[in-house]
């Protein structure tokens, strides 16, 4: 006979930094560390405990599902969910020492840890573009050109939202080339994608806010977000992009949604058309924010670049979120943010009351780089250099790695994914895979890094490599051979 569980009270904390189906993990895995759960015990029903903690079902399915992942628990149909009878003496030692490990030690570290490629150039670095292939001397001209210029604009504050004349060129490039259609007024220049989103939530978001968040997702967004106290639901990437369905089942009233639509951040996929409809559709009924993250959509090798998702945008919900990084280099850090028409004079108000601003100087050297012609001659050229640099090292992974990985050829971008297929022994551990990897001084990250979830059987397991700064086939061979024997070991 099991005994049930209706004494078991489980507390969660809405104000706790970690979402709440994984505060009912790290409940469930103390319960029955500390014994107060034991080996046959019915766990609460889903909806019970729903109802009891005042949550979606889908939030205590996601832990559910978690814990029968790990062993913990087991599910036996219409009987119900069961403490693992099997559970092994040392699995409830050491979830007792992993819950106080982990009660001390916030989740976000293990995504710094995981995510610590540090600053500089190493190769195979996801996201850094061809610094061999930027234009210096043009760049250096025009900077020259506008430190000479004895400008006083040069040397007073700058405009907190942006020098006028380069909000203009981009919200002129983005209705050429992305779709996206708006006035220099509603631009606003940051100082990187962190910068961009701590100004929409600065603006925007309340305390406790929810937001929906790509499953496996941007780590380093997912990172700051995370510290900035918005509770991400995470959810489901598939060949379509994201799962909008299951994000409605989960958390239908989330006040954000964030989401890279053009080329989904590792994975690569494209938002399908129906699934942008479905997003735009829920984002109005909500009232919630779309923010798109439109990282790298210049780079496609397939067909034309497909347009922003904020170009169906009909009711206005998209923020459309761009950056320099990609498309000239990260050392600028300059990019921006389109803010719908209904949003402008709070971005405007708090950009004036944070003194925010980028350096007038580079500001007006990259208006001059894209009046003059030169950005769009160097996007052509670095279209074709990567679909190249691409298939180089893409082509080395697989000489190196067999039918060890499976690779699939992105369309855009700067990185591709490698997947490892399951070994032998059952999953790779691709976190200890990337260590031993950026020990030998490659700046890879571990695929199963970029997932909120942490491990489960099913998150994937693989590497995510930038391919823009391989030189030629023998650098891409010597590189998939570093990677060969870190898989190794
Ligand atoms: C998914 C994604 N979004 C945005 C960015 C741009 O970040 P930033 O503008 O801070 O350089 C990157 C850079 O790697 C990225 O990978």
């Amino acid at each position: 006979m099991s005994r049930a569980s209706n004494t078991l009270t489980i507390a969660i904390d809405r104000r706790e930094a970690s979402p709440i189906y994984l505060q009912i993990c790290e409940r469930f895995k103390a319960a029955i560390a500390a014994g107060h759960l034991k080996p046959g015990d019915r766990v609460p029903a889903l909806r019970g405990l729903a109802t009891q903690l005042n949550t979606a079902r889908g939030t205590v399915e996601m832990a559910y599902n978690i814990l029968v992942d790990e062993g913990y628990v087991q599910m036996r149909g219409a009987a119900g969910t069961f403490v693992s009878s099997s559970l092994p003496g040392a699995v409830t030692r050491s979830a007792a020492r992993k819950s106080r490990e982990r009660a001390d030690a916030p989740r976000v570290r293990r995504v710094e840890q995981a995510a610590d490629i540090g600053n500089d150039a190493k190769p195979l670095r996801p996201g850094l573009p061809a610094l061999d292939a930027f234009p210096r001397k043009v760049w250096s001209r025009l900077v020259a050109y506008r430190a000479r210029s004895g400008d006083v604009a040069a040397l007073t504050y700058p405009d907190p939202s942006g020098y006028r004349p380069l909000r203009e060129r981009i919200a002129t490039y983005l209705g050429l080339s992305r779709g996206v259609e708006c006035v220099p007024e509603q631009v606003f220049v940051t100082n990187g994608y962190r910068s961009t989103l701590e100004l929409i939530l600065r603006s925007l978001a309340k305390p406790d806010d929810r937001g929906w968040f790509e499953e496996p997702g941007y780590l380093l967004a997912r990172n700051f977000l995370v510290e900035a106290g918005v509770r991400l639901v995470p959810v489901p990437v598939d060949q379509e992009g994201l799962d909008v369905d299951a994000g409605i089942a989960l958390d239908a009233d989330a006040r954000f949604a964030f989401v890279t639509p053009s080329h989904q951040s590792p994975l690569g996929v494209t938002l399908s058309l129906a699934r942008r409809m479905k997003l735009l559709d829920w984002a109005s009924r909500a009232g919630s924010w779309i923010v798109e993250d439109d990282y790298d959509s210049e780079f496609r090798y397939v067909g034309r670049p497909l347009p922003a998702l904020k170009s169906l945008d009909r009711d206005d919900r998209v923020i459309y979120c761009g950056t320099f990084s990609k498309v000239l280099f990260p050392g600028l850090r300059l990019s921006y943010v389109v803010v719908p028409e209904r949003a402008v004079a709070r971005f405007a108000k708090l950009t004036k009351s944070m003194n925010a601003g980028s350096p007038y100087l580079f500001q007006a050297a990259v208006a001059d780089f894209i009046a003059q012609g030169h950005f769009a001659r160097h996007l052509k050229r670095m279209r074709a250099l990567y679909a190249e640099r691409r298939m180089l090292l893409s082509n080395a992974i697989v000489k190196a790695f067999g039918d060890r990985v499976s690779i699939e050829l992105p369309t855009g971008g700067m990185h591709l994914v490698a997947i490892f297929s399951k070994g032998r022994d059952g999953l790779i551990d691709d976190m200890a895979i990337a260590a031993r990897a950026r020990e030998a001084g490659l700046a890879v990250l571990a695929l199963s890094a970029w997932y909120l979830n942490g491990r489960t059987k099913h998150t994937l397991r693989g590497i995510v490599a930038g391919f823009a700064n391989v030189a030629d086939a023998a650098e891409a061979a010597r590189l998939a051979r570093l990677l060969r024997r870190a898989y190794d070991g």
